[in-house]
């Protein structure tokens, strides 16, 4: 966006970059406002009421209920509008469509790592379709990060040790840029990278140009196989381990009675903190796998696990297991309409 030819914003490029804008203007242009309002104010008074000789006393003034009642209103009812728009965007802003397509950020000193379901991996570099919603899933190896696509006018943390999440929807092919908005270390400024949104049918001959090492489903499987997850965890639910099978987007007992939702978050706690949930009627036998998993394993074994659940419920799931079972003929579905 320029302003008598000068570019004072980056473009906007996502479906809601209009609403986060309007917004910003609203309340930029309130606080103008009022700040000349007090300027002029300050400078009218300081002029037309100072002292002109020594002996001079100020009137007594005792206030007035109707200005004081005005002055408390005005501001109320303009602090409510502001809460309210803000609070819509934000809703928008934070609830990925239950369609989104899906997509895993690793941020690390010092640069920004990349899983597509279907396989693919980048560094520093993002390819997406527009015109379609795209949730990334953030977590980060290191320190705290903080994702941004400026142009989208979205960004989140990247917190060690847990799963963030943003959307968004971008409407115009082009590249934009990728930044670290949180302090990281000596190279943060440098924690750069470039999103490319394509045409869907631009990115679907992207997708085919890569992939050599199968879906991040199937890498999950082969990590399941050699880290021996599968020597233990039976489909049968007859091993030392509770069966995964059609557990994702589903409540699990515990063995203290109470229950939790088998998500993400449930998943990834699950295998780097074993002991910290055990399953009703198992033994706390799992070896805890702290350390000895990197971040982009994590989410090729969640991912794995999430594809044993075909049917499942939850906002990513089934576009997972969709993804990892067939992307041709789905992608080719997806052109065509
Ligand atoms: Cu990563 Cu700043």
């Amino acid at each position: 966006m320029t302003i008598f030819g000068i570019p004072i914003f980056p473009e906007q490029a996502s479906t809601f970059a209009k609403d986060v804008d309007a917004l910003y203007f609203f309340i930029f242009a309130v606080s103008a406002f009022f700040a000349v309002v007090v300027a002029i104010g300050v400078i009218y008074f300081g002029i037309r009421y100072h002292k002109t000789h020594d002996s001079e006393i100020g009137a007594r003034i005792e206030g007035s209920l109707p200005l004081e009642l005005l002055w408390s209103v005005i501001p109320t009812i303009i602090a409510m509008v502001m809460f309210g728009w803000g609070a819509s965007v934000y809703y928008h802003l934070r609830r990925p469509p239950a369609e989104a397509m899906h997509i895993y950020a690793v941020g690390k000193q010092w640069m920004w790592k990349f899983q597509h379901l279907e396989g693919q991996r980048e560094i520093n570099e993002l390819h997406v379709p527009a015109g379609r919603p795209i949730k990334i899933t953030i977590s980060s190896e290191d320190v705290l990060h903080s994702l941004y696509f400026p142009a989208f006018r979205t960004k989140m943390d990247a917190i060690p040790g847990r799963y963030t999440e943003l959307w968004f929807e971008a409407q115009t092919p082009g590249e934009y840029h990728i930044f670290c908005t949180e302090y990281c270390g000596t190279n943060h400024s440098g924690m750069i990278g470039t999103v490319t949104v394509l045409e869907p049918a631009q990115y679907q001959a992207w997708l085919q140009g890569g992939a050599a090492e199968g879906t991040l489903a199937q890498r999950g499987a082969g990590l399941f196989n050699d880290l021996a997850c599968s020597t233990c965890h039976l489909d049968t639910g007859q091993g030392r381990g509770p069966s995964l099978k059609d557990i994702v987007g589903k409540m699990v007992e515990l063995q203290d009675g109470s229950t939790v939702l088998a998500d993400e978050a449930y998943l990834r706690e699950s295998i780097v903190n074993s002991q910290a949930k055990i399953v009703k009627g198992f033994q706390p036998l799992m070896p805890t796998f702290q350390g000895l998993v990197s971040e982009e394993n994590l989410v090729a074994l969640i991912e794995h696990v999430k594809s044993m659940s075909p049917n499942a419920t939850t906002a990513a799931a089934p576009a997972t297991g969709a993804a990892a079972a067939t992307p041709k003929p789905a992608a080719a579905a997806a052109e065509k309409k």
